[in-house]
């Protein structure tokens, strides 16, 4: 992953917890409204793909451990992973683009539902994201992929003075293209297929000459649609739309969105998918479903939107009816880190992914609450229009001083914590018990986030190594890691 320059190392520093009392009158352990549905607490888990669901996108007996295991420590709400709304094979991440996906989501909420004795609420979140390929061989992409076209005979024919090439046999100019330096190709491929090229082919959203791009207005609405009435068929509270981060939705809200078809440019282009996909959402879905998004504070790329765009993003949404906006900082793929031959380019690998998953090594500003003034400024906006749709904020938060800080300055509705409730899923309730001193600390170093990287079955450093013989341990594929947490009994040790 991407490191800011000056590697700053920031402490996890020592904080007060508070007794059961002070726990019990907070303003994170109070109650909040997501529209129709009532959080009991402020806390919240948001989504983490944790690599577990079947090949079929399946919930698996592992997916159910995942969730029950967060469930036990009673958090307001958790969001259930990235969930795809299409039918269409992706490996081992879950879909919901199919009724038979129904049943096993449906033993998901009720899993947590029993392990939460009734508390958590369960919401998921919905995604599309659009084609991508593996990075080629560069032969393989030379000789194979690349569409050769007169703009290429033209362009090598500048570049090596040699007219000869305007007319020559395509393999004799496939096999100088191989032979060629990196010089040479930036002088002969177009800006998109030296992309394709060193990062592997990514559909866009921009692509019009696609028509399955040129189709996504038509289509998406009613395929978020779909899923969310799955998602309530399967018991779930909510669901959280995925406008974030490198994916489709996402990239409709860009400032890099130049769609030419009302669905891209100003900023109300940008807007009109989103709103007719929550609209869709929820003229579909019964008045009881929360429907909420995740969208950018600021996509922290170049010629990206930045936090004013996401403010009259924001503002929009909420004045369109949603019932809560959880606000995410960039996890792009235009920043990604160029992948190795063979493997496919991941999105939280540049600054812009840093931003998203920040670690303790870093600038002087730190990871800790590091995107909390992009949700205090949305939640100001919306305020000043008179609104009260619930913020969520996310992002390097690891303690109950800090959630009560950013509750009593008005800068969120709703405090996140992701990798702090991986180390410790038990840590909402340890703190409602006074027992806050056992939480096992986040150390922000991102071994777990390394793991999703690689498509491994995310697991915390922490305890992954810990009692590995113990009965109904289930371990990882490599059989090297526990998959949840040790569990922990009030009151004694974990
Ligand atoms: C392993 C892992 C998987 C994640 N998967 C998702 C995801 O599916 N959807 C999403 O919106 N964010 C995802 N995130 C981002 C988190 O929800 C969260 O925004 C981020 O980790 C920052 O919060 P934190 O500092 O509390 O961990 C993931 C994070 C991690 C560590
Ligand atoms: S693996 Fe590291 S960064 Fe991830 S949850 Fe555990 S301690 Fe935190």
């Amino acid at each position: 992953m991407w490191t800011p320059p000056e590697r700053i190392r920031h402490p996890i520093a020592a904080t007060r917890w508070p007794s059961a009392d002070e726990a019990a009158r907070s303003r994170w352990f109070s109650p909040v409204a997501l529209g129709p549905v009532r959080l009991a607490t402020r806390t919240w888990v948001p989504a983490m793909v944790p690599w577990r669901a079947t090949p079929d996108g399946e919930v698996s007996d592992d997916v159910i451990a995942w969730y029950r295991r967060f469930a036990e420590g009673r958090p307001g709400a958790i969001v259930v992973e990235a969930t795809g709304i299409r039918d269409i094979p992706s490996g081992p991440l879950l879909r919901i683009g199919d009724d038979r996906f129904i049943s096993g989501l449906r033993r998901l909420s009720e899993a947590v539902r029993e392990a939460s004795q009734g508390e958590t609420r369960l919401l998921i979140q919905l995604i599309d994201f659009l084609a991508l390929k593996r990075r080629p061989a560069p032969e393989a992409f030379l000789r194979r992929f690349l569409a050769l076209g007169p703009e290429h005979r033209a362009r090598l024919a500048a570049a090596t003075g040699d007219d000869a090439w305007i007319e020559a046999d395509e393999a004799a100019i496939r096999e100088a293209l191989v032979a060629g330096d990196d010089a040479l190709l930036e002088a002969v491929l177009a800006p998109r297929e030296l992309r394709d090229l060193r990062f592997g082919y990514r559909e866009e959203v921009g692509d019009l000459d696609r028509p399955q791009i040129r189709a996504l207005p038509e289509v998406l609405p009613g395929l978020f649609a779909d899923a969310a009435a799955r998602a309530e068929a399967a018991g779930f509270d909510g669901v959280e739309l995925h406008y974030a981060h490198a994916y489709t939705m996402a990239s409709f809200l860009s400032r890099t969105n130049h769609r030419s078809d009302g669905y891209g440019g100003s900023l109300e282009g940008r807007l009109r998918l989103p709103l007719e996909v929550l609209a869709a959402v929820r003229g579909r879905v019964s008045p009881a479903l929360a429907i909420g998004c995740r969208m950018l504070g600021d996509e922290v790329i170049e010629g990206g939107s930045t936090p004013e765009d996401a403010i009259a993003q924001a503002r929009a949404l909420a004045a369109a009816g949603i019932d809560f906006i959880s606000i995410s900082k960039g996890g792009k793929f235009d920043d990604a880190r160029q992948p190795a031959i063979g493997a496919a380019v991941y999105p939280y690998t540049g600054r812009s992914g840093y931003e998203c998953m920040p670690t303790v090594i870093s600038d002087a500003r730190g990871p800790f609450g590091r995107n909390v003034g992009l949700a205090a400024g949305i939640r100001a906006a919306i305020r000043a229009d008179g609104r009260s749709t619930p913020i969520v904020t996310a992002g390097g938060i690891n303690s109950f001083e800090q959630a009560e800080a950013i509750l009593a300055a008005g800068e969120a509705d709703v405090v996140a914590a992701a990798r702090q409730s991986l180390a410790d899923p038990d840590w909402f309730l340890k703190i409602r018990r006074g027992e806050g001193a056992s939480i096992r600390r986040c150390k922000f170093t991102n071994y777990c986030e390394a793991l999703d990287t690689k498509h491994k079955q995310v697991t915390c450093q922490l305890w992954d190594r810990q009692d590995l013989d113990a009965p109904d341990v289930r371990l990882s594929d490599d059989g090297r890691r526990r998959l949840t947490a040790p569990s922990w009994r009030p009151g004694g040790e974990d």
